[in-house]
């Protein structure tokens, strides 16, 4: 198997790397045009399983004004995916066409999983609820040119911190930088996944989980609003339970530092009031654009070879053990090998990072 600088999760890089992409990317931002023709004769396949408006169009853009050109779908009704074909063949087959490869699917572990196959680079963006590595990577521009730090922050996370796939990457990322301090607001049952809290425990990261977004802005730098996942419950009784349980209104922002900023990877749906938006503190019309200069500064770094090349399966193939998440990909696609890491006897899934108590 040929390894590639396959974007899967960020902690396969190292925040060293990480700071040079959010770096390029202000470069970029500064002269975008010295970068117009840097990718000239590259192709970009997009692999879209699940809807998308920023994340397809800012890889696309950034590819077309980096002088490169971009196939793909973004209904895979259109594509033979709808006749049946399984992700290693659609991903093997594109990948021979394109020099790079982005793709969103709603299975976890599926990024990683078509990059097995994959003859070139493979970019998650998003496999389920459980990662959003680019949109991170936004987040951290975002960061860089409002607050001018990636540490010593006090971050609130307000919102679905269970499905939420940017908040997983992005709490991954923030938490190995010094000294930041996280809020988890959010009800319970759409609290932060335990195996997140196990990281930033490791790190050494002070977090607390709380309920009451108006209790907790007053302390904070950043507010990282999100959507509540409705496509991710099991149930629309679930979804309706939880819907509309955060507000950011104008009177909770009175409460806010004077120099905080609001973040939210967007879409929006009715968590943050639209009157907020002309509040010089709301910053996601800017982070959203900062998301194709990133994108930018990313295809360069992965075409260019200025990333290592991890090895994408690590651990122990069991094949006598599956996933208990069903919506893990190796669940659906039956041909993945079975990889664990292996701790005691907890299996931890090597494609969506389940864990399964072996008994
Ligand atoms: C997010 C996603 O797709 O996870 N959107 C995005 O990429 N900017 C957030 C969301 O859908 O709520």
């Amino acid at each position: 198997m040929e390894t590639f600088s396959n974007l899967i999760d960020l902690d396969a890089y190292s925040p060293d790397d990480w700071n040079m992409i959010v770096e390029l990317a202000q470069q970029i931002q500064k002269n975008p045009s010295l970068y117009r023709s840097r990718c000239s004769g590259k192709i970009m396949g997009t692999l879209f399983y699940e809807p998308s408006t920023r994340t397809q169009m800012s890889f696309q853009t950034a590819m077309l004004r980096l002088g490169g050109t971009i196939i793909g779908f973004d209904n895979p009704s259109t594509s033979s995916v709808s006749k049946g074909e399984n992700l290693k063949d659609t991903t093997k087959i594109v990948s021979n066409y394109a020099d790079i490869l982005v793709m969103r699917n709603p299975y976890e572990g599926s990024a990683k999983a078509a990059a097995l196959t994959a003859d070139c680079p493979v970019i998650n963006a998003g496999d389920g609820g459980h990662l959003h590595p680019t949109q991170t990577l936004t987040d951290l521009l975002t960061l860089k040119n409002e607050k001018g730090r990636l540490s010593d922050l006090k971050i609130g996370l307000c919102g679905d911190l269970r499905y939420g796939r940017t908040v997983h990457s992005l709490l991954k990322a923030l938490s190995r930088y010094e000294n930041n301090e996280f809020v988890l607001i959010s009800t319970p049952e759409l609290a932060l996944p335990s195996y997140i809290k196990d990281v930033l425990s490791a790190r050494g990261c002070l977090f607390k989980e709380v309920y009451s977004l108006e209790d907790a802005i007053g302390s904070l730098d950043v507010l990282y609003m999100t959507r509540i996942q409705k496509e991710r419950f099991s149930s629309a009784e679930e979804y309706d339970r939880q819907k509309s349980v955060f507000l950011l209104d104008c009177d909770k922002m009175k409460k806010a530092k004077e120099d905080m900023i609001v973040m939210h990877p967007l879409p929006r749906v009715d968590e943050i009031e639209v009157a907020i938006d002309d509040d010089p503190r709301a910053k996601y019309f800017e982070q959203a654009k900062n998301g194709m200069f990133v994108r930018m500064a990313l295809i360069i770094c992965v075409l260019e070879g200025r990333l290592g090349m991890p090895k994408l399966l690590c651990g122990t193939v069991k094949n006598d053990v599956s996933c208990t998440n069903k919506k893990c990909i190796s669940n659906i696609e039956h041909y993945l090998p079975h990889s664990f890491r292996v701790r005691g006897d907890i299996c931890e899934c090597e494609y969506c990072d389940e864990r399964i108590l072996l008994d």
